[in-house]
């Protein structure tokens, strides 16, 4: 069976930044709750009138050009985003419009922050059984659009921006995409949602969530999903060169880390400059740490999420 490869990575985040600081200006918080508790310092906001696609394609154009492919290449487009354009049409066929692609076919994928991964593995199978050939996986997130800027439970957490990586089949050899982990359990789709939806009512709704539960699911699962990842590939967690967690909260990330026995020098860590960006955390922290020099061919790269619905999931990955 064709294995597919993550052949470029490219990330777009928004230029406006918000501190923390700005934050306690406006709501009853403060930067030394926000950073002790999350590990946040600030978030990228989009600006007025950028939308979710204008982030997705910035992001994907510059994944295209890492991998060395025109946008013509592409066959297949998954955007991975909880704040879409519109109701619909898909996010992934505007993106597909703007990036001037005709062929192909385009679609959104809904798992919130565990939405890259289950756009990477559904980028993966379809690669795998030979019904595409070259893939645009994109997350991508205006999430300060369904913020309630005035619950400091949840505003100060989360963020804007997108990333983007194009899969394609890898030719033999041991790169690439090793093996996809998806969970899910609707019994807990009450603990991190929004208030309102197309069938619910006639708002968006903003992001409620009980971050003390939507917290112990994520260190529980997320436990549970390594290791299910690792024993399906007959890896020792030593053997692993990179974490590449999302971004939600750092003490969630270190809890993995630590668990995995992984120094955080092996971990790639971005939510203290991003917050949470959702879907878009983890393309976000791969194309920079691919871009930096640190995630190099021949690396074992673990990538892992969690996130409302409840959605969890894992890839591991052999850079190259
Ligand atoms: O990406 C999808 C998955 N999402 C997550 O993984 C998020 C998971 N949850 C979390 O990261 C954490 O639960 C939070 C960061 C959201 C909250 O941290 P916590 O340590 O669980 O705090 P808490 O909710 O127990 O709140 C502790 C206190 C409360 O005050 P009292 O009741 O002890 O008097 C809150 O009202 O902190 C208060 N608080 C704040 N204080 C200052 C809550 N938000 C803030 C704030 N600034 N922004």
């Amino acid at each position: 069976m064709t294995r597919s490869r993550i052949a470029g990575c490219g990330a777009y985040l928004p230029d406006a930044i918000l501190s923390n600081a700005e934050l306690a200006q406006r709501i009853d918080t403060t930067d030394e709750w926000i950073r002790q508790r999350t590990g946040i310092r600030q978030r990228h906001i989009a600006a007025e009138g950028q939308k979710t696609s204008d982030l997705a394609v910035a992001a994907a154009l510059k994944a295209l050009a890492a991998a060395g492919r025109q946008p013509r290449d592409v066959d297949m487009i998954v955007v991975a985003t909880t704040t879409p354009d519109r109701t619909f049409p898909a996010t992934a066929a505007i993106v597909q419009h703007k990036l001037g692609i005709a062929g192909g076919f385009a679609f959104d994928i809904q798992a919130v922050c565990s939405g890259f991964v289950y756009g990477l593995a559904t980028a993966d199978n379809f690669i795998k059984s030979g019904q595409a050939n070259c893939a645009l996986v994109i997350g991508a997130e205006t999430f300060s659009r369904i913020i309630d800027w005035e619950d400091r439970t949840t505003c100060v957490l989360f963020g804007d921006g997108a990333g983007a990586v194009v899969v394609e089949a890898a030719e033999s050899g041991r790169a690439g995409i090793l093996s996809t982990h998806l969970h899910s359990d609707g019994s807990g789709n009450d603990l991190l949602y929004t208030d309102g939806g197309p069938s619910s009512g006639d708002r968006v709704g903003k992001v409620r969530m009980n971050g003390k539960e939507v917290f112990k699911h994520a260190v529980t699962r997320l436990a549970e999903v390594v290791d299910e990842t690792l024993a399906a590939n007959g890896v020792d967690a030593s053997e692993l060169d990179w974490l590449v967690p999302h971004q939600a909260n750092a003490r969630i990330i270190e809890s993995t880390a630590k668990k995995l026995g992984m120094n955080e020098s092996k971990v790639v860590l971005t939510v203290d400059r991003h917050a949470n960006t959702s879907a878009a955390s983890i393309p976000l922290a791969l194309a920079e740490a691919v871009e930096d020099g640190r995630i190099r061919a021949g690396n074992l790269v673990l990538l892992e999420a969690m996130g409302g619905g409840l959605t969890w999931g894992s890839a591991l990955v052999r850079w190259g």
